[in-house]
């Protein structure tokens, strides 16, 4: 197959991370930028030595085009993955693909139809503690999983919202803390243990409750589908982005990732199992490493047939689905089940 040409659509703080992941992917080629904002968007296509379009139904009508990443607000991703998938084109989405599920099953309806693929970027899965908590659950080296733990606190300020059109509203996020946030590591944990069957939460804003409609801390149980709990805590309130607490607790013992580092834990022995390395470049060290393999991996995919470890729609629909049943839960104050 020849050079793939890509646009991506949506300069904003994560952007880089997808140019610096194409940067590394041999056979892929930034060829055009989507930017609503002009003076920004002419000025990176600029530096990226790149075309430049303000209108992204324009680029689509561009027949060179062969792939398109998505990194606008939440409220932007079923329209832009909708139209691109109807235009041709394969789509590397970040997360969340639409504000709730059911925007995920319109997405659905129209990926069935298309021929490109659509990938979605769940990059912290290529993270090398996750990799390794996989191969360590495949191989069964503690055992059946009893149940596992996640807490994430991180720091978000009034400003990251205020200074933003879109963060902090329902219309235009869909949410907050679950949605943007922690969607990662609800997706770890159901990635992890095979899918979840219920939830019960309770979702709220507490520091920034003037500023913001949306969450900024939640607290869950969730049931696994092979018979596990999971314990949820998560905020963007604490006082600085702390790396992900995550454990798994099995018949014979415990995978512990802390300090971006992952332990095995048994009665006679703690041994050090992997380590994620802190990102290159602008990318902020709680996104991960991980979007250079979420993109090569990707464009692996759309060139060989069978290559597919990439987080296709039906994950981000699993992912969608913890997080939707935590906000319905949360209102009703009830345990909410997840149809598989
Ligand atoms: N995977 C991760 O870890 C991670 C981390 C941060 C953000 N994200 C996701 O990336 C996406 C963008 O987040 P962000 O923090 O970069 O947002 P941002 O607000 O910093 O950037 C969004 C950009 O999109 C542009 N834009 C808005 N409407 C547009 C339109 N119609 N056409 C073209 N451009 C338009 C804005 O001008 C802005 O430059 C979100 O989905 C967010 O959840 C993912």
């Amino acid at each position: 197959m020849d050079r793939l040409n890509v646009a991506l659509i949506g300069a904003g703080a994560i952007h880089t991370c997808h140019v610096e992941g194409l940067r590394h992917t041999p056979g892929v080629h930034l060829t055009a930028l989507v930017e609503s904002d002009r003076e920004k968007g002419a000025a990176l296509a600029r530096r990226y030595d790149c075309r430049y379009y303000v209108d992204y139904r324009e680029m689509l009508r561009d027949k060179d085009i062969d792939a398109v990443h998505i990194c606008t607000p939440h409220y932007l991703h079923r329209e832009m993955i909708i139209a691109s998938l109807t235009a041709g084109k394969h789509v590397f989405s970040e997360k969340p693909v639409g504000l709730n599920l059911l925007e995920v099953s319109l997405i659905r309806q129209a990926a069935a139809e298309a021929k490109g693929r659509l990938g979605v970027c769940f990059q912290n899965r290529h993270n090398p503690t996750s990799q390794a908590i996989r191969q360590q659950l495949r191989e069964g080296s503690i055992g059946d999983m009893r149940g596992m733990k996640a807490s994430l606190t991180w720091s978000r300020g009034g400003a990251y919202y205020t200074d933003s059109g879109w963060r902090g509203r329902f219309a235009t996020e869909g949410g907050s803390l679950l949605i943007n946030q922690a969607i990662h590591t609800l997706d770890l944990m159901q990635w992890f243990a095979g899918g979840v069957s219920r939830v019960k939460g309770v979702v709220d804003s507490t520091l920034l409750s003037d500023i913001i409609e949306t969450e900024d801390s939640a607290m869950a149980m969730l049931r696994f589908t092979n018979g596990a709990h999971g314990v949820f805590h998560a905020t963007t309130c604490y006082s600085t982005d702390s790396p992900l607490q995550l454990e798994i607790h099995g018949e014979r013992g415990l995978l512990r990732l802390e300090e971006s580092r992952l332990w095995r834990i048994t009665e006679n022995e703690r041994t050090l199992l992997a380590c994620d390395a802190p990102p290159e470049g602008d990318a902020k060290c709680y996104w991960g490493d991980g979007h250079q393999q979420a993109i090569s991996q990707f464009y692996a995919a759309v060139r060989e047939e069978g290559k597919d470890d990439y987080a296709t729609l039906d994950d981000a629909a699993r992912a969608q689905a913890v997080v939707d049943a935590l906000y319905r839960s949360s209102q009703m104050r009830q345990w909410v089940d997840i149809l598989p």
